[in-house]
This record gives C-alpha cells, structure tokens and sequence, in this order.
C-alpha cells in the first residue's frame, strides 16, 4: 500500500527538540528502520513547517495513496484549514502524536483533526508512527 506519512511544524528537529519528550533519533532514522520494518509499504515522507504547504501536500496525496499519517504538530490544536482539507480528501487519515497530549498542558488537550480522522494514535514516541502504517496497511 501507498502511505504518506506528512510532519508538521518543529517535527524536522526531531532527535534535537526536547529529547526528553520527543527521543533523540531524528525522523530521517528513524524513517529506515519504518521502512524496513514494513517492506510491503511503499511509503513516502514530507515535513513542513508551513501549514499551508501541508494543506497542499493533503490535497496533492490524498485522492491517491491509500492513507496518510499526519503529525501536525502544534496546527493538530489551531487548524481549521486542516480539518477542513482532512474531510475533503479521499484516502483515510490517521492523527499521530510522539507525545500523550492528554498528559501534558490543558492547551494541548483538544485536536480539531481527531474528529475526522479514521483514528488516533499517540504516546508511543516513534513506535507511534509504524502503529499508524499498520493500522492503514489492512
Ligand atoms: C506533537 C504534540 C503537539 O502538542 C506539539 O505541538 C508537537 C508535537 C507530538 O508529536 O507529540 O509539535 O504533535
């Protein structure tokens, strides 16, 4: 299957940000081992800092790939546009976190993409990323 697997914003310092809460592999590693590990995926990988280049990258990818892995970042708790280009897309979008939001500032408590995504995955530090291509790889 065709997973996408799209990181939003601070996600490139992955490995240098807050290791504490975050791990110190960076995505890029970690992406090998992903990799590896599911070798009847063939997935594709995009980080951006810009919420407008991820609305893109959803538009672009998902009327074509068979599910996308989204990390958004800080824009999971802002963005309406994501929400919104979440529901219009076709290929079915699972919500990732490193971290357990839940467990953390009350600011990170709400998603506004959990409720149109097929579902959430969170708290499992990187191991939450292959949970979510496994889910999608059904
Ligand atoms: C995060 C959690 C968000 O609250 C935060 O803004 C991030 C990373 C996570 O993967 O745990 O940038 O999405």
């Amino acid at each position: 299957k065709k997973i996408q697997i799209i990181n939003g914003p601070n996600l490139n310092l992955l490995g240098k940000r807050e290791p504490g809460i975050y791990g110190d592999v960076s995505f890029e590693d970690y992406l090998r081992q992903l990799r590896a590990a599911c070798p009847q995926c063939e997935i594709t990988y995009f980080q951006s800092n810009s919420e407008g280049e991820l609305l893109d990258k959803i538009h672009e990818t998902g009327f074509v790939c068979d599910g996308i892995v989204l990390n958004a970042g800080a824009y999971a708790h802002t963005s309406i546009a994501l929400h919104d280009a979440i529901k219009a897309v076709t290929a079915p979008v699972v919500e990732v976190h490193l971290s357990n939001i839940y467990a953390r500032e009350t600011f990170r408590h709400h998603s506004l993409l959990s409720p149109v995504c097929q579902g959430v995955i969170l708290g499992f530090g990187m191991d939450s990323y292959r949970l979510a291509v496994e889910a999608l790889n059904k």
